[in-house]
């Protein structure tokens, strides 16, 4: 889909939305979906469409963690950082994939590969330290692992 098709959908959606109740965050999930973040022109066709000033748009997209403010990669690295990982060294792994992917904590390489989260607890503390790459899970890390589970997700294909 084009993004001027993006934009339309987007605007078809606004329409139907911005006579009910509580537009905002239907609208802002309903545009992520279509353009997989919210880049700024975005946020603004959304303050517009629904008679808003940008800043709201922007203090919701910012407060909610469920928002993605930048165009993500291929895969996203997302490794726990709550207390039972962290008490299992997993600020150690994320030092090694910060320097392996050469980009700091919720960034995106710029070939679109990877994107690195730091996230809260994954649920599987007795995997501590874990971290999951798309679906995959990989507990009870080594920092000396890393450089080979990466590996395997660098050869696949950016789809365009
Ligand atoms: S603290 Fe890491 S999975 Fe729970």
């Amino acid at each position: 889909m084009s993004e001027k098709q993006k934009f339309e959908k987007l605007n078809a959606f606004i329409k139907v939305q911005k006579d009910l109740d509580g537009p905002l965050m239907p609208v802002m999930q309903f545009a992520q979906d279509v353009f997989g973040y919210l880049p700024m022109d975005v946020q603004q066709a959304i303050a517009e469409g629904l008679g808003i000033p940008m800043t709201k748009v922007y203090g919701v997209a910012t407060f909610y963690s469920q928002f993605v403010l930048e165009e993500q990669g291929q895969h996203i690295v997302s490794l726990c950082m709550g207390t039972a990982c962290y008490v299992k060294g997993a600020q150690k792994i994320l030092d090694v994939l910060e320097e392996e992917l050469g980009i700091k904590d919720g960034k995106t390489t710029e070939d679109r590969k990877f994107t690195l989260s730091g996230t809260r607890c994954l649920g599987c503390c007795g995997l501590a330290p874990v971290m999951m790459i798309g679906e995959d899970v990989y507990g009870q890390l080594e920092p000396e692992q890393i450089p080979e589970i990466l590996a395997k997700y660098k050869t696949q294909e950016v789809a365009s």
